[in-house]
């Protein structure tokens, strides 16, 4: 069976482009792949030093993955710090990793422009924690999105090389993944065109999977639109065209081509298209809200699972660790 892996950064909570983008992709993978599942609590100390915060995001995104369906009897699930076999992969890793090739990866090139941010070695190789992540189960596939590429490349490149010096194959090469007809892509609800984001500064353009029904209400209320189709049978603008993409991931099949139809017919009533979005919203979120809510509420029932999940990921890694001291020669003495 093909091992699927991914994870997603401690920082914040999940909103409906991480649903879409992501969860949902991982809860069909969960059903057919040897999966496994993590929070990233080492890449979030990349760029935050707050303990409390790291703390609360890290079993908050935990509970996200459990409280969405992730199962732990069908994947693996766990803490990144949790199994430190990963922090060695990494150390080996970094041998392979040029400089050169860190500086102009695209992530920390962004970094790097931001003034005031401090430049720290983590963030450099940002991409070889990333590969361990990927190399320490040997993984095949990866669900991961765009912005994501150019580290599973960097992936494929450490681990190529570390083949190829110590005449191995003992890393495959992980490719990206995803059900193609499932992306439902969300926008930002300001109109922008850019995705909806946890790092957005104005919380009003992203809807949280733990916002309250009146908070979406209000977000979606405030949403932007333009000033309704002047003809008939006319393209969609930037904020219509993010809300209609809203509606296939939430709505019904009937009441997306309602409105749609109303849309070609200059018919539409953005008020009562807003309403009809609002309430469908809710109702997508509102029963994983309450499970998400009730798992983060129950520390002992996650910290039986994160235990059991090291547990298990432990294993997976020890199996690669002692194959690759194997192929090093580390292996020093005989039993
Ligand atoms: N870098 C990913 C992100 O920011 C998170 C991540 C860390 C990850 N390690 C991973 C994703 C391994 C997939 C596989 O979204």
């Amino acid at each position: 069976m093909k091992t699927v892996l991914s994870g997603m950064r401690a920082t914040s909570r999940l909103h409906l482009g991480n649903y879409f983008g992501a969860a949902a992709n991982w809860l069909r993978m969960q059903e057919e792949y040897n999966c496994y599942f993590f929070v990233a609590d080492l890449h979030a100390l990349t760029t935050d030093h707050d303990p409390s915060a790291l703390n609360h995001h890290a079993k908050t995104i935990f509970a996200h993955y459990l409280g969405l369906g992730l199962n732990p009897e069908k994947c693996t699930l766990y803490i990144q710090s949790d199994v430190p076999e990963i922090a060695e992969l990494y150390l080996v890793l970094n041998m392979f990793a040029n400089k050169g090739e860190l500086e102009k990866t695209a992530s920390f090139k962004e970094k790097a422009r931001k003034k005031g941010q401090s430049l720290n070695a983590g963030l450099l190789t940002y991409p070889v924690l990333m590969a361990a992540d990927i190399l320490i189960h040997r993984a095949d596939f990866v669900p991961v999105g765009k912005d994501q590429e150019q580290h599973l490349e960097m992936t494929r490149t450490f681990g190529n090389r570390f083949n190829h010096v110590y005449k191995t194959d003992l890393f495959p090469e992980p490719q990206a993944f995803a059900y193609s007809e499932s992306l439902v892509k969300i926008f930002a609800l300001d109109g922008s065109g850019q995705k909806m984001s946890k790092s957005d500064h104005n919380t009003n353009n992203t809807i949280f999977l733990t916002d309250s029904d009146d908070e979406i209400r209000k977000k979606l209320k405030k949403a932007k639109t333009d000033k309704g189709p002047q003809e008939k049978n006319s393209p969609f603008t930037q904020e219509i065209k993010g809300l209609f993409e809203l509606m296939t991931g939430v709505s019904s099949p009937e009441t997306l081509q309602a409105f749609m139809a109303d849309y070609a017919n200059c018919a539409i009533r953005y008020g009562d298209f807003k309403a009809q979005l609002a309430t469908d919203v809710i109702d997508f979120i509102a029963p994983k809200r309450e499970e998400i809510l009730s798992w983060q509420s129950d520390e002992v029932r996650m910290k039986r699972i994160a235990q059991l999940g090291a547990d298990k990921a432990r294993e997976s890694a020890r199996k690669t660790l002692n194959a690759m001291r194997d192929v090093m020669g580390m292996h020093y003495f005989k039993d």
